[in-house]
């Protein structure tokens, strides 16, 4: 009997221990998350993610190129640009050529390492779902949904292989200090562009409602392929659109109006797609600052399609496109606060501050930091009084009114400075050509005259 007894108290003790530390060991302080990488490229990246030593990695889509891109054609047959374009830029591959470029990706080394040592979770975008900006129209969805969870070792017996779409919630590190990650998924059932309908479809907002009211964490983040806050379109178009919420103004309201109505403290967003890294927030969403955080991409960037001696252009671009959400601050490598070279997002909790504090980065290839910002958790708060009260009085107006709200001349002012400098490059061509055409006529009188 004694002897039971002992043996009993002796696992209790194990026991306890062992949950201890369990606990301790599962308190998630650093997160790195990314997006957009072409596994038939070098990835060096990943050595620089694996020496940031995060608990956890977030892949936000574009996770493999698994569409085929053709050339740019202005002219011939097949026209892949311009309005007189009659046939498709990116066409499908078939299941086995998606399977294989999985396979690519999956087994480089770099990223073995990394998903070998810790927990990888992740959504798709475009790309890997199968074909440039597709929606709920594409046909091979529930193949690219199996290889995606694949990809991810998704159990085979999980719920998520049954659902329509990908999204997913995870709830990580001990009690008082958890870290809810929930994963939307913007394709499955994502309407036209253009059509204002919906993204996320009726499934996906009641489980994202339950999620988000459901049991606290100290940090929620919501990761979406695309970009939640910044609507760059509104300054970009009529040259050019890049996907976004903002493209879908209805379902946008809807989702900032959900997380409102939890009244959920410290949700923020991370997101990918665009080939650049940012840092947007909304102050005027909730009760306190709603950040998004974008890091595109792991290896495809905008600088990167352009000649290196051409960079320094897409820089002042990015720095005269208008914004009303971007954060901005003297500690970015580049005066716009973007960055168009190779990147990963980086979050660290350093839970033992009081308050807690957040630092979220995009990083570099070396790991250094490109933009960042340090918040404090106590800021994130529905009980934010100071930024109510704020918001009442209408002291706060930086990061609040949208892109489309800014003065026309302002909101447009990227197309006039391309009309104006296509206008003085046509210009300039057509004074050439008159003097090239006097300078020979000249030639011809004196050929005649001689
Ligand atoms: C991916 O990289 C390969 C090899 O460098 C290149 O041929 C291909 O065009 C790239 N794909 C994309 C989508 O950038
Ligand atoms: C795709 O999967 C969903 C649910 O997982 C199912 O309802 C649907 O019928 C499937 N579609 C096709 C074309 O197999
Ligand atoms: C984003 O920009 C597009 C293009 O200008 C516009 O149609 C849309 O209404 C904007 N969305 C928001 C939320 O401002
Ligand atoms: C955040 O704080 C760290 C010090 O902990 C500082 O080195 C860094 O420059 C800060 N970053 C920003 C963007 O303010």
């Amino acid at each position: 009997m004694a002897t039971a007894v002992w043996v009993i108290f002796l696992q209790v003790i194990v026991i306890g221990l062992a949950c201890t530390r369990a606990s301790e060991e599962s308190l998630v302080s650093r997160i790195a998350f990314g997006s957009c990488a072409n596994q038939s490229a070098p990835q060096p990246i990943w050595n620089t993610i694996n020496e940031f030593d995060p608990q956890l990695f977030i892949w936000l889509g574009d996770n493999i190129y698994g569409d085929t891109r053709l050339p740019f054609k202005i002219f011939g047959k097949e026209r892949t640009i311009g309005p007189w374009k009659n046939a498709p830029r990116f066409i499908p591959v078939s299941e086995e050529e998606l399977q294989s470029r999985y396979k690519t990706a999956k087994n480089n080394p770099g990223y073995t390492r990394l998903r070998e040592k810790i927990q990888v979770i992740g959504t798709w975008d475009d790309h890997d779902y199968g074909l440039n900006d597709a929606g709920k129209e594409f046909s091979g969805k529930n193949i690219s949904q199996r290889l995606l969870l694949d990809f991810l070792d998704e159990p085979q017996d999980s719920p998520r292989r049954k659902q329509a779409g990908v999204y997913a919630s995870y709830t990580l590190g001990p009690k008082d200090k958890q870290v809810k990650v929930i994963l939307l998924d913007t394709r499955y059932h994502r309407d036209p562009l253009f059509s204002d309908g919906c993204i996320l479809g009726s499934s996906q907002w009641s489980w994202l409602e339950k999620e988000l009211n459901g049991p606290k964490s100290a940090l929620t983040i919501i990761g979406s392929s695309i970009q939640v806050i910044s609507n760059l379109s509104a300054t970009t178009g009529p040259l050019f659109y890049l996907e976004s919420w903002g493209r879908f103004p209805k379902e946008r309201d809807r989702l900032l109006k959900l997380i409102s109505d939890s009244r959920r403290d410290a949700v923020l967003f991370i997101s990918g797609d665009v080939h650049f890294g940012e840092v947007t927030r909304h102050d005027c969403a909730l009760c306190y600052p709603l950040y998004d955080i974008t890091s595109s991409g792991l290896t495809q960037a905008v600088e990167k399609a352009v000649p290196s001696s051409l960079h320094f252009l897409v820089r002042v671009v990015a720095w005269l496109t208008p914004t009303t959400m971007r954060v901005i601050n003297p500690n970015c490598r580049y005066r716009s606060c973007t960055y168009g070279q190779p990147n990963f997002g980086a979050i660290e909790i350093d839970w033992g501050a009081n308050p807690v504090t957040l630092k979220v980065e995009v990083r570099d290839v070396n790991g250094d930091p490109v933009i960042g910002a340090n918040i404090s958790l106590s800021e994130l708060q529905t009980m934010n009084t100071n930024h109510v009260s704020a918001l009442k009085t209408g002291e706060i107006r930086q990061h609040c009114s949208l892109e489309v709200n800014l003065p026309w001349v302002i909101r447009h002012h990227l197309a006039f400075l391309f009309f104006v400098a296509l206008a003085f490059f046509l210009l300039a061509l057509v004074f050439l050509f008159h003097a090239a055409a006097s300078v020979g006529g000249h030639f011809l009188c004196k050929c005649k005259l001689d």
